[in-house]
């Protein structure tokens, strides 16, 4: 059978290429970037090689990339980090954003701290005049998603990062769904962190970044051998960093947006035909996304009919819990049976319109099966 994978904003495939270069840079470069001979020198360099590559993607200094284990600890690093070195106790973040910001914002609730959640719009737009409102002296950070999981809408990142350094706020954006997806570049849009992954963009799972401008204040939340000058201890991966640069700068230099945004769209006329509707617009959805509510179908059904036949699909970000996917399809204004019926296709080069025409007569099949 074959596979039409189109859960890309949970996992991508990863090219033969990347993997090739994963495999033997762990074959060469075996070495601990820490050690003092040739072979752990040999190795230090291929772990700056990969930083400097990763950092020019958006226009950053090599140095002020620390390579981590993943979204999920950057954005821990980002919102933990700063909010502790700054010594302010308010943060600021939006309704929808990824559990491991949400999370790592109530951890510090917990402590103390005062988090703001700032809602946002039918579309999936921050509200920028209330965010704009709370910002204040006791501000530590700001931290607004820049393309969301679900439903692929996109912030005016740059926008927002004006305003927190016109009011001299630290300004932390999780790109995990948009680096290599969408241009980025964190000098014009005032970013000051941002948080990327390998595996969203055809790289290795267990491996991601952190962007930290140089001179923001962060303190690191883990301690050991004090590698990556502090800010991330921990025996450096240079195989999944290498394979993480590789991957990325291929998705950059093949510039499909275009082709993949004519499959999509194709795929969103088909499935308004039928029934579905889409949740996102042409002018604030990122290109790859298409969330779409089936009223009065089971969602996770469907998922798993579509599965049946080779389809590959989601109900919304593999890392949220029910109560998390919850949380921000409630705060984009699905009622629970709207929630419960919606899907999430993620497009990728791969699709084409057979593979599309194959998948809507498949919905179409599951939907007349459970009317
Ligand atoms: C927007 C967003 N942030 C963070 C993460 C977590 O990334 P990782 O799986 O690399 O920890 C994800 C993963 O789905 C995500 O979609």
């Amino acid at each position: 059978m074959k596979i039409i994978y189109l859960d890309n904003a949970a996992s991508t495939k990863i090219p033969d290429k990347v993997a090739k270069n994963v495999y033997e840079k762990m074959i060469k470069f075996y070495g601990n970037p820490s050690s003092a001979h040739s072979i752990g020198e040999a190795a230090k360099k291929e772990f700056e090689k990969a930083k400097a590559s990763l950092a020019s993607l958006i226009n950053a200094k090599p140095w002020e990339i620390i390579i981590t284990s993943g979204g999920t600890e950057s954005n821990n690093l980002a919102i933990i980090g700063a909010a502790r070195a700054s010594g302010r106790k308010k943060i600021i973040i939006s309704s929808i954003e990824h559990s491991s910001v949400y999370e790592a914002a109530m951890h510090l609730k917990d402590e103390g701290y005062e988090v703001k959640i700032i809602p946002v719009d039918k579309n999936g737009l921050v509200n920028i005049n209330a965010l704009e409102n709370e910002i204040d002296r006791n501000t530590a950070i700001v931290s607004i998603i820049h393309v969301n999981g679900e439903t692929g809408a996109i912030q005016d990142i740059e926008r927002i990062g004006g305003i927190c350094l016109k009011k001299g706020a630290i300004f932390h954006t999780d790109a995990v769904q948009s680096y290599g997806r969408i241009k980025i570049d964190v000098k014009k849009m005032n970013i000051s962190l941002l948080s990327a992954g390998g595996h969203k963009v055809g790289g290795p799972n267990g491996v991601g970044f952190i962007f930290i401008k140089e001179g923001t204040p962060v303190e690191p939340i883990m301690y050991g051998g004090k590698q990556q000058k502090g800010m991330r201890s921990g025996t450096e991966n240079v195989p999944g960093a290498a394979g993480f640069a590789m991957a990325a700068s291929l998705k950059y230099m093949n510039k499909n947006e275009r082709t993949i945004k004519e499959i999509r769209d194709y795929f969103i006329n088909k499935v308004e035909k039928i029934g579905g509707k889409w949740n996102g617009s042409d002018k604030n959805t990122v290109y790859s996304h298409a969330h779409v509510t089936f009223n009065g179908i089971d969602g996770d059904s469907l998922v798993a009919y579509l599965s049946s036949k080779g389809i590959m699909c989601s109900r919304g970000s593999a890392c949220e819990t029910n109560k998390e996917e919850k949380r921000i399809l409630k705060s984009l204004g699905l009622n629970e049976i709207e929630s419960k019926g919606s899907v999430r296709f993620v497009f990728s080069e791969e699709i084409n319109r057979k593979d599309v025409d194959y998948v809507i007569r498949n919905i179409s099949k599951f939907i007349r099966m459970h009317s």
